[in-house]
């Protein structure tokens, strides 16, 4: 039969009818058919679109159950940037929140904020164009996050389209994806039966579900969401604040928290979380607090924010979990800058979602003032992402003849001398490069998640390529090569092929992660990234003064010293002269493209087929150089797909919806090769 416009019809009539079904049960939690109803519903739509598959769209709710297994996921830059929430633990911290608020904004009565469930889940930025989730992005460093977008359709709870006739041309939609405690418990269970590994906590199932990389796999995982915000957002006027925003939200079919409420007040909020302390045991999901937000826009506008947060929004945190364990041993640990850290290591004890079994006792004089022994029983607690600490020791339950820990004088890994300069809290080894603990740790730190990102690159591999004296510094990372790798313990050929390919892959970065990937002392992510903006390169931050250095924001003397001692050194430049040589590169700050030379500004673009004279992300990444925005699937907003050979269903899909098809010449005519600044460093 052909396609006609009674069929088009009748499947959008049915995706309708079913994506109000789907807001009925899973955003109202008020089913109005009964299941078999809705499979029907659902059968008859699967049915035609198998018949005619040109009528499937990436939105179409038959498409939920997912795409396929995705190699990795793609970066995306978040333009309005997803911020973090600085935390209260303390009443007093919160009336100083209110009071820093009040003063900024010259207010002398009562503030009007909302307060809700802080869930502890994974933030996600749902970007939907005229109305279709077009792309889902975790939150990341905040700027640039992972496409998870065909993860993120499976979940039922997140609507593939707006509800309303008018939707905005764009709006992000922020929010939180979590899994409840029934959904965990029942994932446990059937990974236990399957003899499988289970999760320790619903976060962490919630999280390791939304990274698999296949899609149909977490379509299998019970995760659910709320919106509780907005990012950017056009074609509407926004209301005024951000209750009113959230009722929009709700309105446009996204599941809002129905325990956010507004309050008024200091007073209010504080009640508001006392409520909610009670009513935590009892709801079906996790709660580590609550967020107080100023309701009002043009108040958070003035407000602004100060590095990674709001200064018009705090989390108040519950008291963390607290448990008593023994202590088996005090160890001392070396750190990246040489500390050293007394770590208690204690017997396995469940707390705070994880099981602990080691805990940091900060400094030398931290440890005589808890005068924390083996064998004694402690209290440990543990709160959010915070290192477990101990509380306290329980003295009545202390064996006879236990003896105070010993401070050691030299260092436990090199033997070298440790100092404590005058006036410090930090005890430190002396032994400097020749430590290999702190080269380590150095290590450590460069290849992790926020600095250069070497997926598999972790504490054991390190551990053994310092011991074989692979590796001394990160500049022998990139010199390494699969055999010296795969003659490692426990180290196969194709382990190690991909190790490599990891640390190669990791070359190309930004200025930001580079800096902070060296770990100059107190330089964190929001320094680096300072020190980048206002440098640009690495060439000027090599000869910076320190007077010029203290001239920016947020950077102190003690910052500024620390970083012109580490430039000065010159170790550490050899080092980074050695890395640039072996082409470590990020885009030039300076050259970034002009608006002039972004021809696909705006524009959003699908790669289909095979190309000839360059890979599909050689291709991708044209386009986000140009300045466009690259797909997955096409769909009504797309505005070119480029086909190369053996396409795939993908052009005749674009022909019926109108999108334009390019050859890969024609789209390499468009963004005209003049490219733009990689530059090697
Ligand atoms: S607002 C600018 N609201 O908490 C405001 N965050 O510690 C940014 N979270 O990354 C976030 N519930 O993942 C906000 N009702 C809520 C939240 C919430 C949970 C998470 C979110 C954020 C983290 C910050």
């Amino acid at each position: 039969m052909p396609l006609t416009a009674a069929v088009r019809e009748q499947a959008a009539r049915l995706r309708a009818e079913i994506e109000g079904h789907d807001y009925l049960y899973y955003v109202l939690d008020q089913p109005s058919i009964p299941d078999s109803a809705y499979d029907a519903l659902m059968r008859d739509l699967v049915g035609l679109e198998a018949r005619y598959p040109e009528l499937v769209t990436p939105d179409s709710p038959t498409q939920r159950v997912g795409g396929r297994p995705a190699l990795q996921f793609l970066p995306v830059q978040h333009d309005t940037p997803m911020l973090s929430l600085d935390n209260a633990f303390e009443d007093a911290e919160v009336i100083a929140f209110d009071r820093r608020v009040r003063e900024r904004l010259g207010v002398a009565g009562s503030i009007d904020y909302s307060a809700e469930p802080k869930l502890d889940g994974i933030a996600i930025n749902l970007r939907y164009e005229d109305g279709r989730m077009v792309r889902a992005a975790t939150r990341g460093d905040g700027s640039v996050g992972e496409d998870v977008t065909s993860n993120v359709r499976t979940i039922k709870t997140i609507p593939l389209r707006l509800r309303g006739d008018t939707p905005p041309s764009l709006m992000e939609v922020r929010g939180e994806i979590f899994m409840s405690r029934s959904g965990f418990e029942a994932l446990n269970a059937r990974a236990r039966g399957a003899g499988d590994k289970t999760f320790v906590n619903p976060r962490n199932a919630a999280a390791g579900s939304l990274r698999q990389l296949d899609p149909k796999l977490t379509s299998t995982r019970p995760l659910e969401f709320f919106a509780y915000g907005l990012g950017e957002v056009r074609g509407i006027s926004l209301p005024s604040g951000h209750t009113a925003s959230l009722a929009l939200l709700r309105s446009l079919g996204l599941r809002v928290n129905e325990l956010c409420e507004s309050v008024q007040g200091v007073d209010g909020c504080l009640g508001y979380f006392r409520r909610m302390a009670e009513r935590r045991r009892s709801l079906p999901y996790d709660i580590d607090g609550v967020v107080y937000k100023v309701d009002d826009h043009r108040f958070q506008a003035m407000l602004g924010s100060v590095s990674r947060a709001p200064r018009w929004a705090i989390a108040h945190k519950f008291p963390a979990e607290e448990a008593l364990t023994l202590v088996e041993g005090v160890e001392f640990q070396v750190g990246r800058t040489g500390a050293i850290t007394p770590v208690a290591r204690l017997k396995p004890v469940f707390v705070g979602g994880v099981t602990v079994s080691n805990a940091t006792l900060h400094n030398f004089d931290e440890l005589a003032r808890k005068d924390v022994r083996p064998g004694d029983t402690v209290a440990v607690r543990r709160a959010g992402d915070v290192i477990p600490e101990i509380v306290a020791v329980v003295l009545d339950k202390r064996p006879e003849k236990s003896r105070a820990v010993h401070v050691p004088r030299q260092c436990p890994a090199c033997g070298s001398d440790i100092i404590r300069a005058d006036g410090e809290v930090v005890a430190r080894c002396s032994g400097g490069l020749v430590c290999s603990a702190q080269r380590k740790q150095a290590l450590r730190h460069f290849a992790s998640r926020r600095a250069m990102n070497i997926d598999g690159l972790g504490e054991k591999l390190i551990d053994q390529l310092v011991d074989a004296g692979l590796v001394a510094n990160a500049a022998d990372l990139y010199r390494l090569q699969p055999d010296q790798v795969a003659a490692l313990e426990r180290m196969g050929e194709k382990s190690a092929t991909k190790l490599v390919s990891a640390i190669s892959g990791s070359r190309s970065t930004t200025l930001e992660r580079f800096l902070f990937a060296l770990g100059i002392p107190g330089v964190g992510e929001a320094t680096a990234s300072a020190l980048a903006q206002h440098f640009q390169g690495i060439d000027p931050l090599l000869s910076a003064t320190e007077e010029s250095l203290q001239k920016i924001e947020d950077v102190g003397p003690a910052i500024a010293g620390a970083v012109h001692a580490f430039f000065a050194q010159p170790h550490n430049q050899e080092v980074i002269a050695e890395m640039r040589r072996l082409g470590i590169c990020w885009p030039d700050q300076t050259e970034r493209p002009k608006p002039a030379n972004q021809p696909l500004a705006g524009k959003t673009l699908v790669v289909t087929g095979t190309l000839t004279g360059m890979t599909r992300d050689q291709a991708q990444e044209r386009i986000r150089e140009a300045g466009g925005r690259v797909a997955s699937s096409v769909s009504a907003s797309t505005s070119y797909l480029i086909c190369g050979e053996n396409p795939g269903s993908k052009v005749a899909l674009a022909k019926g919806l109108g999108v334009p098809v390019l050859t890969e010449a024609e789209f390499l005519a468009l963004v005209n090769d003049d490219k733009a600044g990689q530059n090697e460093i």
